[in-house]
């Protein structure tokens, strides 16, 4: 019976063992077994029967045969593996051919990994960018790499980027884990373009936010919808600008109906999250993940009842029960585990997400209804992006604050809020309601108009 131990034990005995035992098993699964399991080359390994592979059928025969002739890194014959790449059609192969001349790190080998910068896969290219950059002092590989900032690749252009163009901006801001007393647990009734010029760049953790539903609600009125889209941008764009590096937004919206004027006329979807999203992304959000919040049918303007009664195709018209989680985070080139290591033992312990949390991006949660507000969404929903994106002691923002259910839930999970709310109404329904939590509290909520927010941030040390 074919098994790792008997790998390991061949291999030490020498090549033509192992040769041998590939011969013998001659089926595919075993010879891919055989050279997986292979693990590190003692220094005398005699490597032909690899090379013979090299020709082998099955792309995935000669994906490993190639990863293993790659480990006898400058020993590695850099010809044959150049005259397999030339002729290979498989795109994972190719790339462990490229990987393995990378990997003997022979400066006699430039011309060879510059040909592959001309690669139509940008992902060889991506390979061969990082076999290039061992070489930092030759000035001609810089060169020809500083070129590729323009590749057609955006996956390519933001290596280049991030090795050769790249500022170090965050030099004096907070550090990661960290933001600024002053914008702790504050409401501030404006315009949140207006707030947010005063509010310090890096300084917010998370936004999870809904914004206006364009002008199905009355509380906010936008020109047209090209308007609705562009100011949300600007709003976006500045958020974009607050928020910490390679952190969150959240936004949530859904397609809209906007009825018609007369019988005579249609009404309109306009697909906002759709929409949307172009506008984030070309200003440096990237997509991470679409959560949909599902609603119970009841709980839903009933569409489908014309359809229910004449059945013809073309009138068919169901019920909306979904509404959008759009997640995105702000680009950078560290990892998760960077943004997670800027916290220490014990707020990572205490931000544990416990048992019973959600393990699909269908959240099934019943829609809240508020006597004073038109649109909240449900403290359930609200909590679960919270728990799942920020840690205790994180800055939660919500430019669109409506009745604050994202402060509310903010402090309720220790996390600090920073909230903008235009409308008065609105804004003195939340003082009231948060009042309520304060009561109970020690740091309460300051609601600020927007000369009172401009003076602090004048006066609040940074
Ligand atoms: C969909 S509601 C948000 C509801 C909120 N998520 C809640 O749970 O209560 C959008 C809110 O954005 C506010 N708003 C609209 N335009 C604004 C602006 N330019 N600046 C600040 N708030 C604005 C509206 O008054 C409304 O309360």
């Amino acid at each position: 019976m074919l098994n790792k131990a008997e790998v390991e034990k061949l291999k030490h005995q020498g090549a033509n063992n192992v040769a041998a035992l590939i011969a013998n098993y001659n089926d595919t699964n075993s010879i891919e077994f055989i050279l997986e399991n292979l693990g590190r080359l003692p220094n005398n390994f005699n490597p032909d029967f690899l090379y013979k592979l090299l020709t082998h059928a099955h792309s995935s025969i000669r994906l490993n045969a190639v990863k293993n002739i790659g480990k006898l890194n400058e020993k590695a014959n850099t010809n044959t593996l150049y005259s397999l790449y030339k002729n290979e059609q498989n795109s994972g192969v190719k790339r462990e051919i490229v990987s393995a001349i990378g990997r003997q790190r022979k400066i006699a080998n430039k011309a060879i990994l510059f040909e592959f910068l001309n690669d139509d896969n940008p992902k060889i290219v991506c390979q061969a960018i990082r076999a290039l950059l061992v070489f930092k002092n030759d000035n001609e590989i810089i060169e020809k790499l500083k070129l590729l900032a323009n590749h057609q690749n955006e996956m390519v252009r933001t290596i280049i980027y991030k090795e050769f163009f790249l500022e170090n901006s965050s030099a004096d801001l907070q550090p990661q884990a960290q933001t600024y007393d002053f914008l702790k647990n504050i409401v501030i009734n404006a315009d949140t373009l207006e707030a947010l010029k005063y509010a310090p760049s890096e300084s917010v953790h998370l936004t999870f936010t809904s914004p206006p539903y364009y002008n199905a609600k009355d509380y906010s009125i936008y020109p047209s919808y090209k308007a609705y889209l562009e100011f949300l941008e600007k709003v976006f764009i500045q958020t974009h600008r607050i928020t910490k590096e390679g952190r969150f937004l959240i936004v949530n919206t859904s397609p809209i109906i906007i009825p018609r004027v007369s019988r005579s006329h249609s009404s309109k979807r306009y697909a906002i999250p759709f929409d949307l999203h172009p506008y984030l992304i070309k200003n440096g959000w990237e997509f991470i993940d679409d959560i949909i919040w599902l609603k119970p049918e009841a709980c839903v303007k009933n569409r489908i009842g014309g359809f229910m009664q004449h059945r013809k195709p073309l009138g068919y018209k169901p019920n909306s029960v979904t509404e959008y989680l759009m997640v995105y985070r702000k680009s950078t080139d560290k990892l998760l585990d960077w943004n997670m290591r800027n916290y220490s033992t014990k707020i990572v312990h205490e931000s544990k997400v416990s048992d019973g949390y959600e393990t699909s991006n269908v959240w099934r949660i019943d829609p809240s209804f508020d006597k004073v507000h038109s649109a909240v969404f449900p403290a359930e929903l609200c909590k679960r992006v919270i728990q799942y994106y920020s840690y205790k002691g994180d800055l939660i923002f919500d430019p669109f604050g409506g009745s604050g259910t994202v402060a509310k839930t903010a402090k309720s999970l220790d996390r600090f809020f920073f909230l903008t709310e235009q409308n008065s109404k609105y804004f003195e329904y939340m003082k009231n309601k948060l009042k309520q939590q304060d009561l109970c509290d020690q740091s309460k909520t300051q609601f600020l108009t927007l000369d009172q927010f401009i003076e602090k941030s004048k006066n609040e040390p940074r």
